[in-house]
């Protein structure tokens, strides 16, 4: 069942999503040669935790970190630790926040100094593939459009779309119904209905969509070894069309 928000619902939503939007900020400024995955985790939590907030993230099904931090062929779920960051590394971090019983949830690819030309594509390409199901995402539409959206922009240009994690509703639970493939048929699945809250968050890789989860039991990883990059945002299907909760005329996402 997929629990249709109130517009007081969505706007405790958006103050979740404000926070984690925050943190991001402070997260992206901090990135930089040698910084360790743990400092931005730490950077965060306390500024979630100043906010009134907490990181969803925390102790979700036994989840160590605030947040994730996903390094090159890192797909999804990195655990933040002593990993320093270099130059020429791509990341992806993914923060969600609850805060006055609503979740918001968002993630932002980041370079590391000077990077690829092949990595700083793949991470443009995957935003792009993110704004194009968000414009997807609008009353009467159906799921398999939004993934439909996505995949051809992301194989369009030569990358893989990974199919073993998905968007998410969201709300007073951090996952909730309805799933978003992040591929699909065009007219296939559930219509959305002015209310419905989602994610829609595609990870990309370079080479091949197959992934494999290392012995921490959270890390995914590409099983070519190839780059991953992931964004995110949290949308609400509204009478006027797509309104991304998690993005904010004075922040950069
Ligand atoms: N935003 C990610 C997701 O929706 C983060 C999950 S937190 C974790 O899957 F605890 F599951 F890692
Ligand atoms: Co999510």
């Amino acid at each position: 069942m997929i629990h249709l928000k109130s517009a007081a619902e969505i706007e405790r939503i958006r103050a979740s999503c404000r926070i984690a939007a925050e943190a991001m900020d402070l997260v992206g400024g901090a990135i930089a040669p040698g910084v360790t995955t743990a400092r931005l985790d730490r950077i965060a939590d306390d500024h979630i935790r100043r906010r009134g907030g907490i990181a969803s993230a925390k102790g979700y099904r036994g989840y160590p970190g605030s947040i994730c931090v996903s390094v090159n062929e890192e797909v999804v779920h990195g655990i933040p630790g002593r990993r320093r960051l270099q130059a020429g590394d791509i990341l992806s971090v993914d923060i969600a926040v609850r805060k006055d019983g609503y979740h918001g949830d968002m993630n932002v690819s980041f370079a590391v100094g000077e990077v690829d030309p092949e990595a700083c594509d793949l991470m443009e390409t995957t935003r792009q593939g993110m704004e194009a199901g968000l414009e997807a995402t609008i009353a009467g539409a159906r799921l398999g459009d939004v993934g439909h959206r996505i995949q051809r922009l992301v194989e369009g240009r030569g990358y893989s779309v990974v199919r073993d994690y998905c968007g998410h509703g969201i709300g007073r639970a951090f996952h909730e119904e309805p799933q978003l493939l992040h591929f699909g048929e065009p007219n296939q699945g559930r219509r959305l209905e002015p209310g419905t809250v989602l994610t829609v968050e595609p990870m990309v890789n370079a080479g091949a969509p197959e992934v494999r989860v290392l012995d921490d039991q959270w890390t995914a990883v590409t099983v070519d070894g190839s780059l991953s990059s992931q964004f995110e945002h949290t949308v609400a299907i509204t009478d006027d069309g797509p309104d991304v909760l998690s993005r904010f005329d004075d922040l950069a996402f």
